[in-house]
């Protein structure tokens, strides 16, 4: 079983990686996905000054209506202009007045003003718009920013910009950016949301250019003794001194401890020894029959950083491996080790901290890379009487590494140029973001859209991309689409069925792998509603409809020791289990976010790419996204939105040369021409006066040396 992941976090000590949720857009009816980081603020009102709609840089005219209703527009409704509203009770935030959007007969009427011409496209543009919701019975109603947009092709396009949730109360904030492809015919941004009946209140819009917020520096640790324990009585030689309980309970010595050392602190401390004592952390009570998790957390400066668990219910040992990070340089820092319930015994043998040396892993990881993503070659030259290649200079360069490197990629992607051209230079495989999800290709029951789909595989197919089908099904509530959440049993079992054999066979041959039921740890609706067997059965039904895809299970939070649902031990669990009922389960997925804390996504990345290419179970990976603005996250993108790679992007380009196989030599008097290298597509050039080469071949995966026969 291969195991095709996003990102992992790795048994090593006190790397330099955080982990955050994955995002991942859930139910997004008509909308181009376009996702953005909407926020809600209620506004400080001592914060005014700070806002500066009347600044240089917006590209609304009026912005806060000192020159009335100029510019602006009501989009299926009735626009007045107000001082204050509800007998003084409302009052603009920011200059003399605001607007309400009256007489709404939809929830998508609201104000309009056109920007044509005043916004360029390639560029990021930041919108903030101030809000609340008046009247209709209602205190609280989400409010959204959308941009329309008419292509010179006259297809209209929807880019949502930001969603909150407003309220009658107060003023709120709706922030997000949005960028443009191409050179679109007509713009209009507006302001949409409420059920008919309630107005929409408006105080000011500003829609400027990004700006671009520097990062800060990277702290700065004296005397980093990688690789050096920085525990006292590691191994509990001189008892438990330096130890203490936290809680009420006692500390004890027993002896008896593992025989071997586990195989993390063996493998990255190198220590031959046995471990020689353990101390028992005891309480009353004698254990317990259900798994316990233990954790070994950090406390910096009073806040918690977790350095990684294990859940267990045996009485053997088990190793707790974890890495962590310190964000700046911390005035306290106290170690905990913790976790089961209160009545249940923790033994503890030892406990290792140390910085890790980078560069001495990389070291490592360089070998164990060598090792797997490699093999020896034989390059045998068919000599003749007429040709004799023996003695001739050889050069071969590999031109692709058959390692599959991916990215996802939406809808919206594929008209853009540079993204486009960065997409197939660099990668071989994609993921679809949103579009072939159900809540997408099935927004209503019976109205379906696979066009954004088929437009994706057209486009990917027209440059031999590899695709992963992503995701037949997602087994997270709010994921769900409203009119599947509203189905009884008998209707949800069929609309399952449909949803197989419509997808399968209409892609039938088209997606290499499915992920077939998205993050099964962290949700439960189809299993809740139709049986713990439907998951298998999904997998069982996907295989029979179009055995040509491996199908893979997925989720996030795996490797990183912060979220119990889905430890390795529930992943394993269920994976055994899902196959243990019969499902062909091909691959597993590991998902998994970078968060950058100094701007040091390049280093992070790097980290991430080398663990990962140097796992023998690792065989592939994907990224989820890399272009600014086309990707959930922010600041997490390898090239900008105008086109400029960055430090994340130089480490990956680099990398990704690192991995392409380069010899030269001379041939030898059997005619053969060694050398290692990596599975790809090589060139390889022979000009010499008696022979001349300018071919490729192809080196596949294998442990043994691999000959290949060249004809002159
Ligand atoms: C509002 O901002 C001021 C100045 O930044 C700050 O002192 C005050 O605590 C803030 N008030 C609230 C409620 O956040
Ligand atoms: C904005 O409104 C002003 C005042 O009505 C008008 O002179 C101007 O032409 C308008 N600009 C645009 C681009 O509509
Ligand atoms: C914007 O400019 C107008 C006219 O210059 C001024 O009256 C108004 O107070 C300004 N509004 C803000 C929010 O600064
Ligand atoms: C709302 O609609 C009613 C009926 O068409 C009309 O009488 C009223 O003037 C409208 N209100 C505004 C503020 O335009
Ligand atoms: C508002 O709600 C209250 C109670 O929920 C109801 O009695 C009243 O008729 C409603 N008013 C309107 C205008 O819908
Ligand atoms: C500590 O635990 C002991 C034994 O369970 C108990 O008798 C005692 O009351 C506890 N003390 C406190 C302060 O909880
Ligand atoms: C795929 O290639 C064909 C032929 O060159 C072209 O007409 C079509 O527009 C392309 N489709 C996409 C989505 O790139
Ligand atoms: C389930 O829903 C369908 C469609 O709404 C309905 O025809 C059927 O009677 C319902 N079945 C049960 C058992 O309620
Ligand atoms: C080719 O040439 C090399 C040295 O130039 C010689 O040793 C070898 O025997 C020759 N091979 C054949 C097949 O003629
Ligand atoms: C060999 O072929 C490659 C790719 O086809 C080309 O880039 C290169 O210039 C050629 N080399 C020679 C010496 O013709």
């Amino acid at each position: 079983m291969g195991i095709f992941f996003f990102s992992l976090l790795f048994h090593v000590f006190l790397l330099v990686l955080h982990w955050g949720f994955p995002v991942e857009s859930a139910y997004l009816p008509n909308l181009q996905a376009f996702e953005t980081n909407p926020s809600l603020h209620v506004i400080n009102q001592s914060k005014r000054a700070g806002h500066h709609a009347n600044g240089s840089n917006n590209i609304i005219l009026n912005p806060t209506f000192e020159d009335g209703p100029s510019n602006w527009s009501g989009k299926g409704c009735d626009i007045l202009l107000h001082e204050s509203m509800g007998d003084g009770k409302v009052l603009p935030l920011y200059s003399k007045f605001f607007a309400s959007a009256t007489n709404r007969t939809r929830s998508w009427n609201g104000i309009e003003q056109e920007i044509t011409g005043r916004v360029q496209p390639n560029l990021a543009y930041e919108v903030t718009v101030v809000v609340r919701i008046y009247g209709g019975n209602i205190t609280n109603a989400n409010i959204q920013t959308t941009l329309w947009v008419q292509n010179p092709d006259i297809h209209e396009q929807y880019i949502k910009i930001a969603i909150v949730q407003a309220t009658d109360k107060d003023w709120v904030q709706l922030q997000g950016k949005f960028l443009l492809n191409g050179s679109p015919l007509r713009v209009i941004i507006f302001v949409e949301g409420p059920p008919l009946g309630t107005d929409i209140l408006f105080n000011s819009l500003v829609v400027k250019h990004a700006e671009k917020v520097p990062h800060s520096l990277r702290p700065f640790m004296k005397n980093e003794a990688f690789g050096v324990n920085i525990i006292d009585n590691s191994n509990l030689d001189d008892g438990i001194n330096g130890w203490f309980p936290l809680g009420n309970f006692s500390l004890s010595m027993e002896f008896g401890s593992p025989i071997e050392l586990p195989p993390i602190a063996r493998n990255s401390l190198g220590f031959q020894e046995c471990l020689s004592g353990r101390v028992c952390l005891g309480q009353i009570g004698s254990g317990s029959a259900s798994p316990q998790i233990v954790n070994v957390a950090l406390s910096v400066d009073g806040n918690w950083v977790n350095g990684g668990q294990v859940e267990f219910n045996d009485e053997s040992w088990h190793e707790v491996g974890g890495s962590f990070r310190i964000d700046k340089q911390p005035s306290n820092v106290m170690v905990y080790i913790q976790g089961p319930a209160a009545g249940v015994d923790l033994m503890v043998a030892g406990l290792w901290i140390f910085p890790v040396d980078l560069k001495a892993r990389f070291k490592l990881l360089k070998k164990q890379t060598d090792k797997i993503r490699k093999r020896d070659l034989i390059l045998k030259f068919s000599s003749s009487e007429a040709i004799n290649a023996s003695g001739a200079f050889v050069q071969v360069k590999q031109i692709q590494n058959s390692f599959p490197f991916g990215s996802c990629i939406t809808r919206s992607s594929i008209d853009n140029e540079g993204l486009v051209q960065f997409l197939v230079k660099n990668f071989i495989w994609v993921v679809f973001g949103n579009e072939l999800k159900w809540s997408w290709t099935e927004p209503q029951q019976d109205n379906f859209n696979y066009k954004d789909a088929d437009e994706l595989l057209e486009f990917c197919k027209n440059h031999s991309l590899e695709i992963r089908g992503h995701c037949i099904f997602w087994e997270v509530e709010y994921a769900i689409q409203p009119w599947v959440q509203g189905l009884n049993k008998s209707g949800l079992i069929t609309a399952v069925q449909n949803r197989l054999t419509d997808l399968l066979t209409r892609y039938k041959g088209n997606f290499r792998h499915y992920d077939v039921d998205n993050e099964m740890l962290h949700g439960s609706f189809y299993k809740d509603r139709l049986g713990k067997n439907i998951q298998a059965t999904m997998f069982k039904i996907s295989h029979q409809l179009d055995s040509s895809a491996t199908l893979f299970v997925n989720d996030y939070h795996i490797e990183d020791g912060s979220d119990v649902r889905s430890s390795p031990e529930e992943y394993i669990r269920q994976i055994l289990d899902l196959q243990h009922q019969g499902a062909p389960v091909g691959a597993l997925e590991f998902k998994g976010t970078l968060t950058i804390q100094w701007g040091r996504l390049a280093d992070d990345l790097e980290v991430m790419l080398r663990e990962a290419f140097a796992h023998p179970s690792v065989e592939g990976i994907m990224l989820w996204g890399f272009w600014e603005l086309y990707m959930s996250r922010e600041n997490a993108h390898l090239v900008n939105v105008e086109g400029k790679i960055n430090a994340a992007s130089k480490r990956y380009l680099a990398l990704k040369e690192e991995w392409l196989s380069h010899a030269r030599g001379y041939i030898d008097a059997q005619g053969e021409f060694r050398f290692r290298g990596f599975y790809g597509t090589h060139n390889i050039e022979i000009n010499s006066p008696t022979t001349k080469i300018n071919g490729t071949f192809v080196v596949d995966k294998g442990e043994s040396p691999l000959a290949i026969t060249i004809d002159l």
